[in-house]
Parts: C-alpha cells; structure tokens; sequence
C-alpha cells in the first residue's frame, strides 16, 4: 500500500526540526505520546553524496527501529543528487523521503535551496522528479510563497503539476517567517487546487497548531493531516489522544530520559541540550530557580545531580 494511504484523515506528525528533532528528542517524545510519524531533521543532498560530509549526514539518518514510520527529509539544489541520495534511503529502508522547500534560513537560501526553490519553480519540478526516480514516494514541505501569500496557487499548482505523495504546508511565506497568524483560511482553497490537479496528494497543513483537537476543522476542510512543531516545547504531550494533566514528577522522568539518550547517542556537546530543559522544567513553582541552576552546569552529571535533589 500506498505509505501515505495507510493513515487515517486527522493522522499527526511531528515536525522535522533542526537541532531539535534529533534521535533523542524523537524517543523522548515517543515516550510522551506519539504522533503517527516522525520527520528527521532535514540534510543536505551535498554532505550526503560527498565523502567529506557523509558522516554528518548519516549522523542524522540514524533511526531506531521503534521511530517508523519515519521520513527523512533532504533538501539540496542539484537534481542528480536527489536521486543519489533517495536512492540510498531507500536502500537503507525508509519508507519514503521528503524534500525541503521551505526553510527560511539565509545561509539555505542563499544557495537556493529551502525556500529558495520558491523562486526557480522548474528547478523544484526537477529535483521532485531526480529524487522519485528512486522510486520512494516523494513529499514536498514548503511555503504558501516567497514574499506574497497570493503566490500560493502559482507555486502550489507548480508542485501538485509533479504529482508529489504528500503536500505539506506550512501556511505562511517565506518573508513572513513565523512572525504573523498562519493563513489557515486559504486551506478550503488549497484543498480544492490540490484535488483537481493531483487528487491522491496527501495534503498536511502546518503552522502554530498546538494540540490534534484543534485542528480537528483543517480535517473538516479536507486536509489530511496535520503537523506539529513547536507545540511540542510547550507540551511535550500534546500528541496525546486523551490530554491530560501531567506533573512535575512526569516531566522531570521525561528529562532524565533526555539525559540518558544524550548520553546514550553520544551527542554532543552538551550545551545545545539545555535549551530542552524550559520544556521540562516549567511551570511549576521554583521552576525558575531550577532552570538557573541547569543553566550553570557544565555536564549531563551535573545535571542529573540537580534532578536528584528535588
Ligand atoms: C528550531 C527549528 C528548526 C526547524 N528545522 C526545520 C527542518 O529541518 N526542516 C523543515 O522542514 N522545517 C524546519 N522547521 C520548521 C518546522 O518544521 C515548522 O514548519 C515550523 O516550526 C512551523 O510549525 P509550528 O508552528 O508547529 O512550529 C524548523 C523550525 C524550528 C523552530
């Protein structure tokens, strides 16, 4: 069957995140409560096919049997390269592979890559065209536009002309980063474009949704999924089927799971890893307090040293 057939309308994903959604964070919210499918972080399709990069790349295709279904993302700007590297994933099992449209970073778009394939629509034709030469269903995660909303149908139509498995749309431009409300009242529309043009499309919307339940009327309006990104800092449980509360003993469980697969995975260093710590340490009183307390520490030891003592 068909990867993105076998999910039910209003099925969840956690977005993919750079420097977030790594192999530990992943578990950690698997732990929590899990979405139906996992994204990794995205990699560029140049480390991947060089000799220089392919360990970093490989760092981030690292995947443990529990996380499927999950779909690694690339992102890139030269065609062959696509299917080189979709050809490797699909060697080593993923399920499918999706393409990266929409990253806003300068340093991204400055080689046209990201968001920058907005902007050279027959370049992004192409690349969805090089990577399903693998033979992986092929998805798209991408933009309303550039630097006007009303670039949606043009770009929008571009892509579902390339037939790609799934669509996901995160329901802003590229210029407006994350700073305005996501354009959630353009999704009847999309929906409509997307079932004309290429029907089996499986249409995922993204942007400021913080819990299923509420994106319950996008699936009304005939999205078939929704993506979750941030939301997962406020609440790392909020792919839960039943929310419900959680205490200060849950999510300090949670952090010391975080620590254990640190440690486990042998990321590193340790610094980036205390920007996870406001998502368990929060909310509660003394929080604050404790947080100062982790931010001085110098090791995962530490750390866990300040846990013990609560
Ligand atoms: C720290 C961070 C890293 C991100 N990295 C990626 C990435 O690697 N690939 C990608 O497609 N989107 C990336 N995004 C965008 C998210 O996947 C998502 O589209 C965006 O955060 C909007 O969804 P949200 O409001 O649910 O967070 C990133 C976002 C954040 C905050």
């Amino acid at each position: 069957m068909d990867f993105w057939k076998q999910f039910k309308p209003g099925f969840t994903i956690l977005a993919p995140m750079e420097g977030v959604t790594d192999i530990a964070f992943r578990q950690v919210v698997a732990k929590a409560a899990r979405p139906d499918i996992f994204y990794t972080e995205f990699t560029n399709v140049n480390s991947y096919t060089s000799e220089k990069g392919r360990h970093n790349a490989l760092e981030r295709f690292r995947v443990e049997e529990s996380e499927y279904p999950i779909v690694p993302q690339i992102w890139g700007t030269k065609p062959e390269m696509f299917t080189e590297t979709a050809q490797a994933l699909k060697k080593a099992g993923f399920p499918a592979v999706d393409i990266n449209m929409g990253c806003p970073d300068r340093h991204v778009v400055a080689t046209g890559g990201g968001s920058g394939l907005i902007r050279t629509p027959e370049l992004a034709a192409e690349i969805i065209r090089a990577a399903k030469l693998a033979g992986l269903p092929v998805s798209v995660k991408t933009r309303l536009g550039y630097s006007r909303v009303d670039e949606w149908r043009g770009w929008l139509t571009g892509l579902l002309q390339e037939t790609p498995a799934a669509l996901t749309i995160h329901l802003r431009t590229k210029k407006e980063m994350s700073k305005v409300a996501a354009h959630y009242e353009l999704i009847p529309e999309i929906v409509a474009l997307k079932n004309d043009i290429s029907p089996d499309t499986t249409l995922i919307v993204n942007g400021d949704i913080e819990r299923p339940a509420d994106a319950q009327q996008f699936i009304e309006m005939g999205a078939d999924g929704i993506m979750i990104g941030r939301g997962v800092f406020h609440n790392p449980f909020c792919f839960e089927k039943t929310p419900r509360a959680h205490d200060r003993e849950e999510l300090i469980d949670l952090m010391r799971y975080h620590l254990d697969l640190y440690e486990k995975y042998q990321l590193s260093p340790y610094d980036p890893l205390k920007h996870f710590y406001k998502i368990y340490i929060n909310n509660f009183p003394g929080a604050s307090e404790i947080r100062e307390c982790l931010m001085q520490t110098k090791n995962i030891t530490e750390a866990r040293l300040i846990l013990d003592q609560l």
